[in-house]
């Protein structure tokens, strides 16, 4: 595959500082080397900045909307220019960032006349507007933007609105009541930590991918590092205990690669700032390799001298 890293240091999504610091920790982590061994071609496009927009509005309940439109239309694009040419991974920036990357994919896919799914591995299912936020912070609202969901003054029309049975949640125990009603109400595929606890993440994960492939999809995964337990991941602003452990994260990463599906990816909300000497920026890079090929014969020898 020839993988283009896209850093997308997107940090207006919620208050807490420090998710523009994401792209340069995964390159620190050896993201690009770790896929080069695979057999991949990688191009690096280094860092975006978001497209001019106005300043912000002194009255509004949402952070920094202006700059998360201004990152929505630079994303849009971006995603829709590398599209064409190879497996773009948006390096996050928070995940206000999928506003743009899913919404540009969705494009690309109207245009080759597939339809696109997309797999959210998350604690939060992100499907505010920006009326039902009570924080205001728009990293909760890429899932309602790209579905469609009215209330987004300002912000880029969406094109080609991702079908709601097209959407896959995995992770989920924290949704805010007005998320909880819509998502209750919606044809979104959802699966909280009760249910993997009980039967596992691979029953959920092998439905929704088979119904991709019969569909002839393209597949956007949108992976939040706050999808995986505080204890091994703790470089999140958003940690909830009781999520993903290391082996549920692997094996979801190598389950999307063995189905050959997957064409695009999200990295994101890792806050370098809060991470413990590089494990979380390296968790990442790691499940990043397994979705891309990295097999358990191939993950890096440890050293115990
Ligand atoms: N639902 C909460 C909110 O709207 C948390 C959202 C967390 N989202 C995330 N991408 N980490 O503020
Ligand atoms: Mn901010
Ligand atoms: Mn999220
Ligand atoms: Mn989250």
């Amino acid at each position: 595959k020839h993988c283009i890293l896209i850093g997308a240091p997107v940090d207006s999504g919620k208050r807490r500082a420090g998710c523009l610091m994401g792209p340069d920790a995964y390159r620190t982590a050896g993201l690009a080397e770790a896929l080069t061994d695979l057999g991949h071609t990688v191009e690096d496009l280094g860092n975006l900045t978001p497209a001019s927009h106005p300043t912000e509005p002194g009255d509004s309940h949402l952070h920094q909307p202006s700059k998360t439109v201004g990152w929505t239309h630079r994303l849009i694009r971006t995603a829709e220019e590398t599209m064409p040419r190879g497996l773009p991974i948006f390096l996050g920036g928070d995940h206000a960032l999928a506003l743009g990357s899913v919404a540009g994919v969705a494009n690309h896919a109207a245009k080759e006349e597939r339809p696109l799914f997309v797999l959210w591995l998350d604690a939060h299912s992100d499907f505010h507007t920006p009326e039902t936020s009570g924080s205001g912070n728009l990293h909760g609202t890429p899932l309602g933007y790209v579905t469609g969901r009215g209330g987004f003054a300002g912000f880029p029309v969406v094109t080609n609105p991702v079908p709601q049975e097209n959407i896959c949640i995995i992770g989920l125990r924290s949704v805010d009541n007005a998320e909880r009603d819509a998502l209750q109400n919606s044809q979104i595929r959802f699966h909280d930590m009760r249910e993997i606890d009980e039967s596992g993440i691979a029953k959920p994960l092998a439905a929704f991918l088979e119904t991709v492939a019969e569909h002839n999809g393209l597949l956007h995964v949108s992976l939040d590092v706050d999808f995986l337990d505080p204890s091994i991941a703790p470089a999140v602003g958003t940690t909830v205990p009781g999520g993903a452990t290391i082996r549920e994260g692997h094996l979801a990463m190598e389950m999307i690669c063995d189905s050959g599906l997957m064409t695009s990816l999200d990295l994101v909300e890792l806050n370098p700032f809060l991470d413990e000497r590089g494990r979380t920026a390296q968790v990442m890079v790691d499940l990043a390799a397994s979705s891309l090929g990295r097999r358990v014969f191939d993950r890096p020898t440890r050293s115990f001298l």
